[in-house]
């Protein structure tokens, strides 16, 4: 949803940081880049629709040269895609570039009251509107840092905003509400960014800043303040150190390593991540706090958005299986259908890998206003999530870069069994022996999920799907909730209309679009062998089935010329396991999909990895 970049350097070119930052950035929106370096007594701006790399090489952007620079890759909210509403933008004078991330909600307001006071706005977007605001409190302020603090005063909505101006070249001022935003401290440098993995390559001590907060940064110094109803706090430099925070994730593990996508790479990662989401959470104190919060709990309300939400209903399932816990699952936009309902007593479980999700926050403010507590799981330490829940649980999955969630789905389940299986200690619902041996279990679930990958490559089609314009994906009982993430998946990277039901609902409606040939994939588990029975009413109306199950179990339905089964080997009957045999099948499923009919499953259109509007 819009990255953004911004480098003080006191004698190097900040350039190739930028540039190297955009093409990590690029996640974050791909359809235009820009940049824009203080330069003698002016500003190089360059800017296009468009992807990084071809950006990149049309401008010859690493042969500029400047001490002080911005860049943005776009995710248009404002104004479609096209060269002139690509970011930086500037002001009438031209003296003042920005880039933003978010959404201004009195853009109309904005614009009219500068339009009436002569500004020539030649953008369609919201963003441009801040730089003229700025120039337009400059004749009002004793400096450019009040105008800058008088003109964020009258935005409503969301930003990360960074902003360079050439009469202080050597300064990048920023502010951010709702959006994310973080500083990297380096040696004779600092780097204003969306994220951490722009800034890995050069530094992994960063500050991430909190809503309300703005300021400025030069090569040397960080200089802070809190925008209150009362007025500018000045945060002091000893409460700067101490939110210091020296992050974890290598560079290797924020770049492709040989694979010819990020998805690939992290699809073959997940071996690692799940073992070190269970290593790194099976003695922490905060999985142990969150359990035991979970189990006195009036109500459980478990919410998150895309992936996310779907690795929450696996964990519902859990909760009444294993812990016999009711829950209740809500997409976070949807929030508002159940929050008057949710007050003291009751936790809500917020699931983000990012943390930084805009509905997924707004739900948690939501309920946290009525008296809920909160317990958040996410894979990004300091991001809003944590910072807003009274216990967090870290999936310690690593970066993911792609845009289809891969990884982090299998590291949220791995955390969400964990608090499952200590929800249910607290209560008395498993004895300690219990929990230990499913304990033992979960621990080779990196194992299995291995060869299950490996499996998968073998039985996945290599041009899968041709031909294919719309498919069913069904399952029962666990089966159906995997079948969603399943058809997520086939949607966001191959283009592909893949809708998913539980598979009893067939006979309700949607059999009635099955005709011979129609594509029906069938998620099959162990705890639902009455799909059986859907499978046949597939076959028997010339679908074309396939069914993927795990080899601990008996499925009574014989392969044919419509029918193929696929086996993914799986000894155990252990319900928490059976997730990691089952999804790597449909990640590959939907990765050849998309590439083998020429799209990049790194950048699917209209999407981005992290969305922070409404
Ligand atoms: C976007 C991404 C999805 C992701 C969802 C929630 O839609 O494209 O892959 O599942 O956001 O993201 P979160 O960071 O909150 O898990």
């Amino acid at each position: 949803m819009c990255g953004i970049i911004g480098v003080c350097a006191l004698n190097r070119n900040v350039t190739p940081i930028i540039s190297l930052g955009l093409r990590r950035l690029e996640y974050r929106g791909y359809d235009s880049v820009g940049i824009a370096i203080v330069s003698g007594d002016g500003l190089i701006i360059r800017k296009a629709k468009g992807d990084v790399d071809s950006f990149l090489s049309k401008f010859k952007v690493e042969e500029l040269s400047g001490l002080t620079g911005l860049g943005h890759t776009r995710w248009a909210t404002h104004g479609p895609p096209s060269d002139v509403n690509a970011h930086p933008h500037t002001d009438c004078s031209g003296r003042i570039a920005i880039v933003h991330n978010g959404v201004i909600r009195n853009y109309n307001t904005i614009k009219r009251v500068l339009e009436l006071r002569g500004h020539r706005i030649a953008s369609e977007t919201d963003t441009e509107l801040i730089a003229h605001l700025i120039e337009d409190e400059m004749p009002f302020s004793s400096s450019f840092f009040e105008a800058f603090v008088r003109a964020i005063s009258r935005l409503e909505g969301s930003y990360a905003i960074a902003v360079i101006n050439v009469e202080e070249p050597n300064r990048i001022y920023f502010a951010r509400m709702k959006s994310p935003l973080i500083i990297g401290l380096g040696e004779g440098f600092n780097i204003v960014s969306s994220d951490i993995p722009a800034l890995l390559d050069y530094t992994r001590r960063v500050i991430v800043l909190e809503d309300g907060e703005l300021g400025w940064v030069t090569a040397t110094e960080v200089k802070l303040f809190k925008l209150t109803e009362l007025g500018l706090i000045r945060v002091e430099d000893d409460d700067l150190s101490t939110r210091v925070r020296f992050i974890e994730w290598s560079v290797e593990e924020a770049s492709k390593q040989g694979f010819p996508h990020f998805m690939l790479k992290e699809i073959f990662e997940q071996p690692y991540s799940i073992k070190s989401t269970y290593e790194g959470n099976v003695e922490d104190p905060a999985l142990r706090m969150a359990a035991s919060m979970l189990w006195s709990s009036r109500n459980i309300i478990v919410t998150g958005a895309g992936t996310s939400y779907h690795a929450g209903l696996v964990f519902s399932y859990y909760l009444s299986r294993i812990a016999r816990r009711l829950s209740y699952n809500i997409i976070a936009s949807e929030h508002k259908l159940i929050e008057d309902s949710v007050g003291k007593g009751d936790v809500v479980i917020a699931i983000s890998q990012s943390g930084e999700t805009f509905d997924t926050l707004e739900a948690v403010r939501a309920f946290k206003a009525r008296g809920a507590r909160v317990i958040g799981v996410t894979n990004v330490v300091g991001s809003a999530l944590s910072r807003e829940s009274d216990v967090v649980v870290y999936m310690r999955a690593g970066p993911e870069i792609g845009v289809a969630a891969t990884k982090t789905y299998t590291s949220q389940i791995m955390s969400l069994s964990l608090l499952t299986l200590f929800a249910a200690l607290e209560g008395g619902v498993l004895d300690r022996s219990e929990v230990e041996d499913k304990l033992v279990k979960l621990s080779r679930a990196h194992e299995i999920t291995a060869k299950a990958i490996e499996e998968s490559l073998k039985h996945v089609p290599e041009n899968p799907l041709v031909g294919s314009k719309s498919i069913y994906m069904l399952g029962r009982g666990l089966g159906s909730l995997i079948a969603r993430e399943a058809a997520l998946k086939v949607k966001e990277i191959a283009y592909i209309h893949a809708e998913s039901y539980p598979a009893g609902e067939s006979k309700h409606g949607p059999i009635a679009l099955v005709e011979k040939g129609f594509p029906v994939y069938f998620v099959a588990t162990s705890d639902s062998p009455e799909i059986a029975g859907n499978v046949m009413e597939m076959r028997a109306r010339g679908a074309h089935v396939t069914i993927v199950k795990t080899s601990n179990w008996r499925l009574d339905v014989e392969p044919g010329d419509s029918v193929e089964i696929v086996e993914i080997p799986l000894e155990d009957s252990e319900i928490l396991l059976e997730p990691y045999p089952l999804i790597p099948y449909f990640q590959v499923l939907a990765y050849r999909a998309s590439v083998a009919r020429g799209y990049n499953p790194d950048k699917p259109r209209n999407l981005a990895k992290t969305v922070t509007v409404e």
